[in-house]
């Protein structure tokens, strides 16, 4: 994410729970070191997981051991116990590696090529996740300085529009179909699957989206895959985001808090119908450290951690709380145009300058974005709040926030965006 002489915002040396230890000696409130932290730092149990996997033995994924399948089950017990079509599931490496995955065997499924996904979208950093992923920031690079508007990708990628839904709370009875899904119909016809996130660009859709997307999706004979890399595993308050509308996906994919980040991993989970097409065919795919030993011993123990301390109620409370709270914080300052969350993933729009606006900025250029400046500021108040992008940002504290820790990160950001407002004077779009 870095030039070649940039350095980053901040060094860090360790970290406790929500706490990070800077390098020059200051303790912060972590609230934003990126979206897999979803059990804090070094959690003990995980810790401990960790390390006897270590002393125990490397074996890949071709090779039996027992620990891989009894992680399987605790994943497929506690995360999906209340989704019973959920039968199967491939751990990968990251999340990318999952989407890779998961675009392919759609693909290989259906004997069809072409894959949907949404504008302003993200689903990895590699093979068809990437190719599917249109967010300028993550996917355009350094195009930057080039006439080229679009990332190198084929011509079998198609995109739906940002769904207004996800932008913004609409009348729940809005026909969903003809004002955020214009056009899916022919979108989707003849594709191989439609594969859709919540959280990128701060888009959260709405029940409705998700149900009409994917009747339309059934209809045109697409499969579904719900990326919940981000918005699974309690960060929006429930166990998974799709839980909010009636209908279930074909395959979702997984990483970040899966191993409650003490470990790199990710994972594919196949519906029934999915592990059904296949019958008895053998898939030949793997990779060298998919399963291994570490990950999923700390996938076993962040599955028993959420469960064992009830973390999606206490994600769900913290939610009811920080939506109360920084809707005042929200109206209280011009700058902010946009708010948009649930449980602890929260998105702040701010008015920022033309040039990094979410549809054209690819990092860089002379100017901060205004979301640098309120990063700064909130850091010296003592928390380290996310940036997602020039206009976006986003608050990501782990589960195990305390209600106290969460009011301390509200306090930094309302005092960060006033000290910011207040340096920019009456033209807070200017952004530097
Ligand atoms: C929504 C979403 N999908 C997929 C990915 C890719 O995950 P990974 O970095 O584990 O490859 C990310 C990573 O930021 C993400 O935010």
């Amino acid at each position: 994410m870095l030039a070649f002489d940039e350095r980053p915002p901040l060094a860090v040396r360790s970290g406790r729970g929500m706490e990070l230890m800077l390098e020059d000696g200051r303790e912060v409130l972590d609230a934003g070191s990126l979206s897999a932290n979803l059990l804090g730092h070094c959690h003990p149990a995980l810790v401990e997981a960790v390390m006897s996997a270590a002393r125990t033995v490397y074996v890949n994924d071709a090779t039996g051991y027992a620990p891989r399948a009894r992680a399987a089950e605790d994943f497929l017990a506690i995360a999906f116990s209340e989704e019973p079509w959920a039968a199967a599931v491939v751990f990968t490496l990251s999340s990318s590696e999952a989407a890779d995955l998961a675009l392919t065997l759609a693909q290989m499924l259906t004997g069809r090529r072409p894959l949907v996904g949404r504008e302003l979208g993200y689903h990895g950093a590699t093979g068809l996740g990437r190719e599917v992923s249109s967010h300028p920031l993550w996917s355009h690079g350094l195009l930057a300085d080039t006439d080229v508007t679009l990332p190198p990708s084929s011509s079998m990628i198609r995109q739906l529009p940002v769904p207004r839904c996800g932008l913004a709370d609409l009348d729940p009875s809005h026909d969903c179909m003809a004002t955020c899904l214009q056009g899916a119909t022919e979108t989707l016809r003849g594709a191989a699957a439609v594969i859709i996130d919540n959280g990128q660009a701060g888009v959260i859709t709405s029940a409705a989206y998700q149900d009409a997307l994917a009747s339309a999706a059934a209809d045109a004979g697409a499969l579904w895959i719900a990326d919940e890399t981000v918005s699974g595993l309690g960060r929006i308050g429930r166990m998974f985001a799709f839980q909010r509308g009636r209908s279930r996906p074909d395959m979702v994919t997984l990483g970040k808090g899966l191993t409650g980040s003490a470990a790199p991993g990710g994972a594919l989970v196949l519906s029934a119908g999915v592990v059904e097409a296949i019958g008895g065919r053998k898939w030949m795919t793997t990779s060298t450290f998919r399963g291994h030993p570490v990950t999923v011993a700390a996938i076993s123990a962040a599955m028993k951690t959420i469960e064992g301390d009830r973390l999606i109620d206490a994600a769900a409370a913290h939610g009811a709380r920080l939506r109360e709270r920084l809707a005042v914080v929200a109206a209280r300052h011009s700058i902010v145009r946009r708010l948009k969350g649930d449980g602890i993933m929260w998105f702040m729009e701010l008015t920022a300058s033309p040039e990094h606006q979410e549809e054209i900025w690819r990092g860089g250029g002379e100017a901060l974005p205004i979301t640098a400046l309120v990063q700064a500021r909130a850091l010296a108040r003592g928390v380290l709040i996310g940036v997602y992008s020039g206009t976006l940002i986003w608050l990501i504290p782990p589960l195990i926030a305390t209600a106290g820790q969460l009011d301390e990160v509200v306090d930094a950001l309302d005092g960060a965006l006033g000290e910011v407002s207040a340096g920019l004077g009456s033209s807070p779009g200017s952004g530097s």
